[in-house]
């Protein structure tokens, strides 16, 4: 559809009184035009995808919210080298299946996850004689589509282009970073759709024209190269990340063999922000756990050898300020134990830090007592998190894997950071994208081999998240964010207050996040005008806005030592949860959220803010009726500003019920945080 039609059905759609009148007749128009469609309607019959195949056999897909379409008629579709798997097919047949259960997570926002949908799946057969499945499900807050080569007598295919198309009833709003973004680390804009004109990394979030929102994504990302998402004629369209050949962008984006599965593509449609961020869909669109025992994968806090390094007063390699020093080391472990973290992450104990090429994953620095810490670190009940870094070789750390984490196995690590700082990665078929299918295909080998030696992974320049970790529980955490290191060494001041508050709507709904909050000390001697733009209290608001079950207290002990009343929350607060909700929140304002803690009646709620001020109010409502709860309040102070004076704050006790209220106002940069337990 040209540009101008869509303004016309835009209007022709959204024109308030005669709404429905006009949609009974776009229906008939649709469905007089598509032939015989086929369709599938969610549990509570608010979302359905309809199904056609056009006049020259192109399989399309249209949604309807509450009876209004709001992606009309879409293309679907693989183009290969030499098969055009977009067109000339024919329908055989169709299944629908409706599922409704509930599983356990190992970790999560949520203990207990629905997984209540009706599929269609329409079986197609090509002009070649392939066959072809299109899979459609529709959940009431959302739906996903994905093709299926089912078994046939197996070939080869060379994937060049998917079709796949979003074909918006409206110029919505658009959150986004663009698809060449260096390790997803930028600041997300917000455009309509039609003035996108950069391709853009999956996800990308919509501010709806009715007030709504929606978030498109994938899930279940295996053996595949990463979506992105381009606007063309109207729509918004699937651009695949690319195989590089000797550093160039080639045609082809994957190599398959059928019979296999694509990842699937994803819409979360909902009527507010809270209806978003509960959403579940991501997770249930990927397999269940693959591994049997999962006791070994446990939800930990931890400081680290690491904000030094990036403010410069330690360095990775060694010299006289080696920060990854048993000294060092030693004094870390014992804080932890003191102070209720469960591990410390050191980056820097292993050779290869001088050229950041030619690292060794089991060789320490002589400073570096690797079985006196291991031993230290188990009688004092502390984990020692392991640092990866490859410099982007992904295909050396393929050689050492099973030598590594025997390494680390052996001295009870169990869990390592892995990180990957180059722009290309140099897997086995040379130099790639990290979200192309190579990259893909080595982060998953990194995660199935870290988890038969029961290690989990904190991934560093990862590829977008997708839901894997309800399959393999051991990929807990990844990066893929701008985070708080930028407010250390980023030439342009560091990340406005409007970032931590966007985030939650946009990469973080993707997959946990290692940000990495937490900083206390906001003097920045080497660069004095980069800094945290935040108050002390909105980094302690980070630890419930923002999810991660291996969640950093990123700052020096010695900084956390000057403010231990406050650093008593990040103490207390659990990383793995019961039940999650978004008390309040608007895009790039501000966010408030409430989580019960994993196995106990005790909440945590958590506030951050952009750079203007406000008053919050949230009424206690989630707490269980009938009871008291111990609160403490940590709020910003009445002078509390993150420029002016970011370490103003007040902590206060009182008794609450679900009948309160509380009215907390947040600085300029700032937020709170508040402890409730539960009075037996
Ligand atoms: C970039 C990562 O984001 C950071 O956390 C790490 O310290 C450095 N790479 C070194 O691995």
């Amino acid at each position: 559809m040209s540009k101008k039609n869509t303004t016309f059905v835009q209007f022709f759609y959204y024109s308030i009184t005669m709404k429905r009148i006009y949609f009974l007749l776009a229906l008939v128009l649709i469905t007089a035009s598509c032939g015989r469609r086929l369709e599938i309607s969610s549990p509570d019959k608010d979302i359905t995808v309809a199904f056609r195949l056009s006049e020259k056999g192109t399989p399309e897909y249209c949604a309807l919210h509450n009876l209004d379409t709001v992606i009309n008629w879409s293309e679907l579709g693989l183009v290969c080298d030499s098969l055009d798997l977009s067109q000339g097919f024919e329908k055989k047949g169709k299944q629908i299946v409706r599922s409704h259960s509930k599983w356990e997570t190992v970790w999560g926002e949520e203990h207990f996850i629905v997984d209540n949908y009706r599929e269609l799946t329409v079986f197609l057969r090509h002009e070649s004689g392939i066959r072809m499945n299109i899979a459609l499900r529709a959940y009431n807050d959302g739906f996903a589509v994905r093709y299926i080569f089912p078994e046939q007598p197996s070939r080869p295919l060379t994937i060049t282009d998917e079709k796949t198309e979003y074909r918006f009833m409206a110029d919505h709003q658009a959150w986004s970073i663009p698809w060449r973004t260096e390790y997803y680390e930028g600041l997300w804009t917000k455009d309509p759709l039609s003035l996108k004109t950069d391709t853009l990394c999956s996800p990308v979030t919509l501010e709806l024209s009715n007030g709504g929102y929606a978030f498109v994504h994938e899930a279940a990302l295996y053996d595949y190269p990463a979506q992105n998402l381009y606007m063309q004629d109207g729509a918004l369209k699937t651009y695949l990340t690319p195989w590089l050949q000797d550093g160039q962008v080639t045609d082809t984006k994957a190599y398959e063999t059928i019979p296999f599965a694509t990842p699937w593509r994803m819409v979360i449609w909902a009527d507010d922000l809270p209806e978003l961020v509960a959403s579940r869909i991501m997770l249930n669109l990927n397999e269940p756990c693959r591994i049997e025992d999962t006791s070994w994968i446990q939800p930990m806090k931890f400081i680290g050898i690491w904000w030094g390094m990036h403010m410069k007063s330690m360095t990775w390699e060694r010299g006289p300020k080696h920060g990854a020093t048993t000294t060092n080391m030693e004094r870390y472990l014992r804080f932890a134990h003191d102070h209720h973290i469960n591990a410390v992450l050191a980056e820097g104990w292993n050779k290869g830090w001088e050229d950041w090429k030619h690292f060794s994953f089991t060789e320490p620095y002589p400073d570096w007592d690797m079985g006196y810490l291991s031993r230290l670190a188990d009688s004092l009940n502390v984990q020692i998190i392991g640092h990866n870094e490859t410099g982007g070789n992904a295909a050396d750390y393929e050689a050492v894997l099973d030598e590594t984490y025997t390494y680390h196995q052996a001295h009870d690590i169990h869990a390592i950071k892995t990180g990957y700082v180059a722009p290309i990665i140099r897997t086995k078929d040379g130099l790639q994208f990290n979200k192309g299918q190579s990259g893909v295909r080595h982060y998953r080998q990194v995660i199935e081999t870290a988890a038969k030696y029961q290690i989990a992974i904190d991934n560093h320049e990862p590829v977008m998240p997708t839901g894997l970790q309800r399959t393999y529980p051991n990929l807990m955490t990844q990066e893929g964010v701008r985070g708080q290191e930028w407010n250390a060494w980023s030439a342009d001041g560091g990340n406005p207050c409007s970032h931590v508050t966007t985030l939650p709507f946009t990469r973080i709904l993707a997959g946990p996040v290692d940000f990495t909050p937490g900083v206390f000390a906001f003097e920045n001697p080497v660069m004095p005008t980069t800094r945290v733009h935040a108050t002390l209290m909105n980094q302690l608001g980070l630890f419930v806005c923002f999810y991660s079950p291996l969640q950093m207290a990123c700052d020096l002990p010695e900084n956390y030592e000057k403010h231990l009343d406050a650093f008593r929350f990040i103490e207390d607060v659990p990383c793995d949860w019961e039940r999650s909700l978004l008390v309040a929140g608007q895009i790039g304002e501000f966010c408030i959220f409430a989580r019960q803690q994993r196995n106990a009646d005790n909440w945590y709620i958590g506030g951050i803010n952009n750079e203007v001020s406000r008053d919050a109010e949230v009424a206690l409502s989630m707490l269980e009726k009938g009871k008291q709860y111990r609160a403490v309040v940590y709020r910003d102070g009445e002078t509390a500003d993150w420029q002016t004076n970011p370490y103003d704050y007040v902590i206060e006790e009182q008794t609450l019920s679900s009948k309160d209220t509380l009215h907390i106002h947040m600085a300029s940069g700032g937020g709170f945080a508040v402890q409730l337990k539960q009075q037996d």
